[in-house]
């Protein structure tokens, strides 16, 4: 479906519709063919399927390893992957985006603790279970996982209760999983956290917090 509509000044039109725009992101076919080899190697061997992305986006970042490996082109790059096993990694970096920060998204953080975690511990009550899991997808860094700790702790203390939570975080990235590991981080992952939480929870060494 597509509608239109002017806007306010009259200056501009805003095109409305349902599905993804096309953007001109079309690649040609035989260049996805290679694309797709490519990830279907990456499939095989570490079982993570990048095929969903969208054809420009793939290109852009296969693109990039082509460079960066001093490959000619898909095919040189596709043979090089056979005989350098570890470039799969490379790859996987490039398609993975780590960016996050220690209560990213401040509303939905307010929203787990205000409303979420209270129905919870409501619900594991009523159920007389006295364990909690709790699952970071795609935990990048570990700031996420690491905020939840930080707003269950506050609850479990405030609560006095005694429920046993485990908190786990998984990634495809595995760099990201070691540097979630070593929970040190610059001021950018830190500068939503409020003062009470970090001087709590935070200690600091030059210009990194952990
Ligand atoms: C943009 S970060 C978001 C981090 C965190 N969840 C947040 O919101 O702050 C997305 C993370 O998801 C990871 N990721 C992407 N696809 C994944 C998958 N299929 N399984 C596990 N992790 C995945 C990426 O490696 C990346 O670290």
């Amino acid at each position: 479906m597509l509608s239109e509509a002017k806007s306010a000044s009259g200056g501009f039109n805003v095109k409305l519709q349902t599905g993804n725009p096309d953007l001109g992101n079309r690649i040609n076919e035989s260049k996805l063919k290679k694309i797709i080899n490519i990830l279907n190697l990456l499939k095989e061997q570490r079982g993570f399927d990048f095929t969903g992305y969208r054809p420009s986006m793939l290109e852009r970042r296969v693109q990039k390893r082509v460079y960066s490996t001093n490959c000619g082109n898909f095919d040189d790059y596709l043979e090089y992957l056979d005989h350098h096993p570890g470039e799969l990694d490379n790859l996987i970096d490039v398609f993975t985006i780590n960016v996050s920060r220690f209560f990213r998204n401040s509303l939905s953080y307010e929203y787990i603790s205000k409303i979420i975690i209270p129905e919870l511990f409501l619900a594991k009550a009523k159920e007389n279970d006295n364990s909690l899991r709790i699952w970071s997808a795609g935990c990048s860094f570990g700031e996420e996982p690491y905020s939840m700790a930080i707003i269950f702790n506050e609850f479990l203390r405030k609560e006095e209760s005694s429920i046993k939570l485990n908190i786990f975080a998984t990634d495809i990235d595995r760099k990201a999983l070691k540097r979630a590991s070593e929970g040190c981080y610059g001021f950018n992952s830190i500068e939503k956290i409020k003062f009470g939480i970090f001087k709590k929870f935070f200690t600091t060494e030059g210009d990194q917090f952990k």
